[in-house]
């Protein structure tokens, strides 16, 4: 009898994961708690009732934390699955190289259509409790029927794959004085629209991609954006190609008549403090002993992906940011299924330790914080690669990590007609024989 293996969670991740466990010949369900498949990419207007989140278990809080008007901060050719790519393909009408959020959904249903997965995915299913049994099996309690209501469903699977998504639970930095502020607060998780912005003097906290996509899009119709950011200190003043727009060093303090002052001196008054400081890991279904999320490092995990004391019956897809994320979970799905199949074996559980510990060690002595555990900002050529020969893929072609390189500082450029230009500066290099 095949093994049996649950996977929690139909976005990205859990979509390529059950199709490289279904390639391996594993009996696969895929649970998930919405309404439909596509995770993050299933756009979803409404905002959670409280604008920082403050309380993830709420009843109906909101997946996703995309905004009406996001493209893809990578070009199409990095959007791709093996087998199934994204580049010279059109799913939902939008052909471009960073397409709108409404492709890469259509991208997602083609994809689940096309490799079997739909038909293993069970929608409005609520996973509330993944726990070890004594056969080495591992219990999956459920709740069928979207938010709630409907009955608990216990079930035992040999495997269980957590791909639950981590882009959902707001991280809010206290900041000095905050008791003084009397505007508005609210996180990008729940940032829709410009509009809410409109006349407003904004303080845009932290500066990832979608920081800096927001603050430029409410800088339309807001009087001025002030961006908070420890990682620009040699471009402070107002940007070159916005009227409206100042970078600042980090916020120091609210001062007691309210208003913002930065780091390095300056001080405004403002109606919004938007904070697009990201997320925190959250696996509610989850009580392991042993197994934490602390400041957002979750561990002990080898390479990020097995829980060296649980392994290999239970394993993470999805967690590193700052990678070519489809490409990271698809092979960390690859050597997941060919684990659980037999295929490749793992180390003993002491050497995985002595590998996390290693790990935590390096980031130690390189002054890398905590929370950055899973950020792969500086290593993920060679984590991917090490992920590759373990699956026996080929590593990254030089193509894709130049594409991949050139996409990080673009977004950096402050300019957002970068993925428009792209295309173009795209076409040209093509025109040439
Ligand atoms: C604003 C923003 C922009 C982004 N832009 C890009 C981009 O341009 N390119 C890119 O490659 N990536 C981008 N990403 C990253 C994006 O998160 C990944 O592309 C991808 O969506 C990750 O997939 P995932 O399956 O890990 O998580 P998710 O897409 O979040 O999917 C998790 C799924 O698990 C379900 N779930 C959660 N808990 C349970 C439970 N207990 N029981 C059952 N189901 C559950 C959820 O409902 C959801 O469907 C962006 C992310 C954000 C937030
Ligand atoms: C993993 O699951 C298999 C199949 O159920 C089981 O035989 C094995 O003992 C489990 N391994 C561990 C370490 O629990």
């Amino acid at each position: 009898m095949p093994r049996t293996v649950a996977v929690v969670g139909a976005g990205a991740a859990g979509l390529v994961a059950a199709r490289e466990l279904l390639r391996e010949g594993l009996a696969v369900a895929v649970f998930e708690k919405s309404g439909r498949a596509g995770g993050t990419w299933a756009y979803d207007p409404r905002a959670d009732a409280d604008p920082l989140s403050r309380d993830p278990g709420a009843p109906g809080a909101v997946h996703g934390s995309l905004y009406a008007s996001l493209r893809t901060n990578l070009p199409r050719e990095l959007m791709g699955f093996s087998d199934f790519p994204m580049a010279g393909r059109v799913f939902a009408g939008d052909a471009r190289a960073f397409p709108g959020h409404r492709e890469v959904l259509a991208f997602l249903d083609a994809f689940a259509e096309g490799f079997g997965v739909a038909a293993r995915i069970r929608l409005r299913a609520e996973v509330l409790r993944v726990a070890p049994l004594a056969r080495g099996q591992w219990a999956v309690a459920w709740r069928r029927g979207e938010e709630g209501g409907g009955e608990v469903v216990e079930e035992a699977f040999d495997a269980v794959v957590v791909c639950n998504g981590h882009w959902t639970v707001p991280m809010v930095p206290k900041i000095r004085g905050i008791d003084s502020w009397r505007g508005k607060q609210i996180h990008s998780h729940n940032y829709r629209t410009p509009e809410p912005f409109r006349h407003q003097n904004v303080v845009v906290l932290g500066f990832g991609a979608s920081g800096i996509d927001i603050a430029l899009e409410i800088s339309h119709v807001a009087k001025q954006v002030h961006i908070a950011t420890r990682y620009m200190e040699d471009r402070l003043g107002k940007i070159e190609l916005y009227e409206n727009v100042w970078i600042h060093a980090e916020v120091d303090c609210i001062q007691d008549d309210g208003n913002v002052c930065f780091a390095e001196g300056s001080v405004v008054a403002a109606d919004i403090i938007l904070y697009c400081t990201g997320y925190h890991y959250y696996f509610p279904f989850l009580n392991l002993d042993g197994f934490t999320v602390d400041e957002n490092r979750v561990g002990p995990l080898y390479k990020h992906v097995f829980p060296p004391k649980y392994a290999p019956n239970l394993s993470f897809v999805g967690l590193p940011s700052k990678t070519i994320i489809f490409k990271s979970l698809e092979l960390e799905s690859k050597w997941v299924a060919a684990v659980l199949s037999g295929r490749v074996t793992l180390p003993s559980e002491e050497d995985m330790m002595t590998t996390v510990r290693e790990h935590y060690q390096q980031m130690e002595e390189e002054g890398r914080p905590k929370r950055h555990t899973h950020v792969q900002l500086f290593e993920w050529v060679e984590h991917m690669n090490w992920l590759a020969d373990q699956v026996g893929e080929p590593p990254l072609e030089a193509q894709t990590c130049e594409l991949f390189a050139k996409a990080l500082t673009s977004v950096l450029s402050l300019d957002e007609t970068y993925r428009d230009r792209w295309e173009q500066e795209d076409d040209n290099s093509t025109n040439v024989p």
